[in-house]
């Protein structure tokens, strides 16, 4: 069964030019884009994304790092596709990503850590929902999605 999950190509990958090169593993790992834009987020929108981590002790630097560039929000379907692209994304920490993985190609650091990907089918629909309009969401043959 189709499913979906929220991926952000963040500011640092998005600099370092590896945008090409990150959405050609997506799609080389078989799922599909069915919404993408580039934007800038606001201070506002980087603290309401990622309020879980409010508490961190990172969660100030990681705001900062989020709005520091443009970054690329997209929309991935697959069969399993929060597992599945968690597995692609390999660990948080790049130097325990494993050979083959995102991350381990084109992460940094902990923070500059290329991309993000949603942590379970609840958070994929609220994170998509924080991005992209029912209107902006296509269907394999570009009719838009109505519901997920
Ligand atoms: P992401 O998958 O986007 O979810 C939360 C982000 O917080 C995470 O990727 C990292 O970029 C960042 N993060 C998590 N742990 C740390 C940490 N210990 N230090 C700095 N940033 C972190």
């Amino acid at each position: 069964m189709k499913s979906y999950t929220l991926t952000m190509i963040k500011p640092q990958a998005v600099k370092n030019q590896n945008i090409g090169n990150i959405l050609a593993m997506i799609n080389e790992s078989g799922f599909r884009i069915t919404a993408m834009k580039m934007l800038v987020l606001s201070n506002e929108q980087a603290k309401a994304f990622y309020a879980v981590h409010k508490e961190r002790p990172f969660y100030g630097e990681l705001v900062e790092f989020m709005t520091s560039g443009p970054i690329i929000a997209a929309v991935l379907e697959k069969e399993n596709a929060v597992l599945d692209y968690r597995k692609l994304m390999g660990a948080t920490n790049p130097a325990d990503a494993a050979e083959g993985t995102i991350r381990k190609n084109y992460a940094t650091d902990i923070q500059s850590n290329a991309v993000h990907g949603s942590d379970s089918d609840e958070n994929a629909k609220n994170e998509i929902n924080f991005f992209f309009p029912a209107n902006e969401l296509y269907t394999k043959c570009g009719k838009l999605v109505s519901e997920f």
